[in-house]
């Protein structure tokens, strides 16, 4: 069981929330609006909770569902009242367009988030290879889905990887923190595909293993 904060009110947090609960694991949202946060740990029942943003989160493992553009100031301003948790990132810095992403060259959000946390406070990149409908609607073969998880630490990796299991996920370790990276190209071929090959966006990014 872990305890989980999500900050961010919208799709994904409604998603990794509603699953959360249902694995076992504690919630407590937090959000910009008071009443809206009340509103969502309502719906999501199961005893969640609201917490208030910039003060320390309830959760050991702190799930940033929000825009890119918010996600490194939301950090920063939390400072130290992060120090101890798994910050997990899962935003997708796409461009207009999806014609590219807007995170630096050479970089991810998830590494710009990873500068501004507190030292004792490690950083992954997972979850953005998922799209909210997916994991709400889950599994359509009984195959679980595949949850990729890159980070330099490997505690904050195996915390993680727990928490996927117990929302019914496969976890796949992949790689360290510059991973990140790929992960976020990843999610732009995934809206590549749903635009053009696939051409709707009910489907996931798995692993199939051979041997
Ligand atoms: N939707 C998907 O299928 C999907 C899949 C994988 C990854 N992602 C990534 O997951 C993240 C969340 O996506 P979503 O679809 O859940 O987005 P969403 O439905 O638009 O919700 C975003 C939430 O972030 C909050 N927020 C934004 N800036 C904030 C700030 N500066 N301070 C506090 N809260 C802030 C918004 O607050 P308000 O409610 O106050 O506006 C809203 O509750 C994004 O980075 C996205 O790229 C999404």
């Amino acid at each position: 069981m872990s305890s989980i904060s999500i900050i961010g009110l919208g799709s994904m947090a409604r998603a990794l929330g509603g699953l959360a609960l249902k694995g076992g694991n504690t919630v407590e949202v937090i959000g910009r609006d008071v009443a809206k946060a009340a509103e969502l740990a309502r719906e999501l029942g199961s005893g969640a909770t609201t917490g208030t943003l910039g003060a320390v989160p309830a959760g050991d493992i702190v799930i940033l569902a929000v825009s890119y553009s918010g996600s490194a100031q939301i950090v920063s301003q939390y400072g130290n009242a992060l120090a101890g948790k798994v910050i997990v990132d899962i935003t997708n810095p796409f461009a207009p367009g999806f014609t590219g992403l807007v995170s630096p060259d050479g970089s991810s959000a998830t590494q710009e988030i990873a500068e501004v946390a507190p030292a004792d406070a490690p950083v992954v990149k997972a979850f953005n290879t998922l799209f909210a409908t997916v994991l709400t609607a889950g599994p359509a073969d009984g195959r679980p889905l595949d949850v990729f998880i890159a980070g330099d630490d490997a505690r904050a990796k195996a915390a993680v990887s727990a928490f996927a299991e117990s929302i019914g996920l496969r976890p796949f370790d992949a790689g360290p923190l510059d991973m990140a990276r790929r992960l976020e190209e990843a999610g732009l071929l995934m809206m590549g595909l749903g635009r053009h090959g696939v051409q709707h966006y009910d489907f996931s990014l798995g692993v199939t293993i051979l041997h």
